[in-house]
């Protein structure tokens, strides 16, 4: 077992057990110390279901920080649908098992949705100047203002020196840095790569609820997305996204939701290619009802 002493030396910290959060009130004791020894904060929020994605975070972080801060809290106020919020897998005790494996230096922050919202579950309204307004924000109403919502109250707790987010969810990461930004909230935000099974499938904890067959069907997108920055190289963006739409088009095991060719900063779609801006082409689609997302740099 790896332990680093300048956690060790913290009062609250439990040698022999991982020290699981459930208050605000013992984060803040927690962080006001840590804050005292000048200790850097490292945070990775997540809402469980932890696979090697989050853990590829988490290292970062303990490479980088003092002290790691893991949060697990399945967000009811970013989830536009009661379906998806309800069958959310839920797996705390194996997500404790899996950060012990990584260090057991780390703290892991897991409230109930009364205990962080303090009775008052519901989203702020943000602007993000546009950015909540493509792709995923089309399609799931009030996303990213649950999302602003609930790191923000995350942030002003547990005030990381650096919060992790993965390019997994590179418009989410965008609207962070946004957030982050544009109400001074004070932390540095790094964006970390996608983390891909063997077949390329980007892991995702929605993959556990995939069947064995969907699941190596599932490779489908990425294989398709490295198809796609192929053809970038020499076709305009709007004949690349009516070939991926095609693609999907064929595979009756798919409903493709949206194929985004846009600009890394602002997130619209691309309407001319120039070299000094950079790309990514993006894209939500069903399998067995189940939505999944992936995205690549295409220069
Ligand atoms: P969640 O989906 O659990 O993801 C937590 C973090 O892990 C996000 O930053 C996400 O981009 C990153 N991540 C997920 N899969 C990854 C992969 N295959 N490779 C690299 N990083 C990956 O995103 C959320 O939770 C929530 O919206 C949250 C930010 C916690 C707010 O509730």
């Amino acid at each position: 077992m790896q332990i680093s002493s300048n956690v060790l030396d913290l009062p609250s910290f439990n040698f022999y057990k991982m020290k699981v959060f459930n208050t605000r009130e013992e984060v803040l004791t927690f962080i006001n110390d840590a804050k005292k020894k000048s200790k850097t904060i490292g945070y990775v929020p997540t809402m469980g279901a932890l696979h090697q994605g989050h853990a590829s975070l988490i290292k970062q972080s303990i490479s980088q920080n003092s002290i790691t801060f893991v949060s697990v809290f399945v967000n009811p106020t970013q989830f536009d649908n009661a379906s998806d919020l309800d069958k959310y897998p839920r797996t705390l005790e194996n997500d404790i098992e899996l950060i012990k494996q990584i260090d057991s230096n780390i703290i892991i922050f897991a409230p109930t949705s009364k205990e962080l919202y303090q009775g008052n579950i519901t989203s702020k309204n943000y602007s993000f100047d546009g950015l909540e307004h493509e792709m995923e924000g089309k399609h799931r109403a009030g996303h990213f203002d649950g999302v602003g919502t609930v790191l923000d109250l995350f942030f002003t707790l547990i005030k990381p020196t650096i919060a992790y987010f993965g390019e997994k969810d590179f418009q989410q990461l965008q609207i962070v840095k946004k957030l982050v930004s544009k109400y001074k909230l004070g932390v540095n935000i790094i964006g970390c790569e996608i983390f891909r099974e063997a077949s390329g499938l980007a892991m995702s904890s929605r993959n556990k609820r995939l069947s064995p067959s969907a699941r190596k069907e599932a490779a489908f997108i990425n294989k398709t997305l490295l198809e796609a920055k192929k053809q970038f190289g020499t076709k305009s963006a709007i004949k690349v996204e009516e070939w991926v739409t095609k693609q999907f088009a064929k595979n009756k095991q798919f409903k493709l939701e949206y194929v985004s060719i846009a600009n890394i900063k602002t997130l619209k779609p691309v309407k001319r290619k120039s070299k000094k801006q950079q790309y990514r082409i993006f894209i939500a689609a069903f399998i067995d009802n189940i939505r999944l997302i992936d995205n690549i740099a295409l220069n």
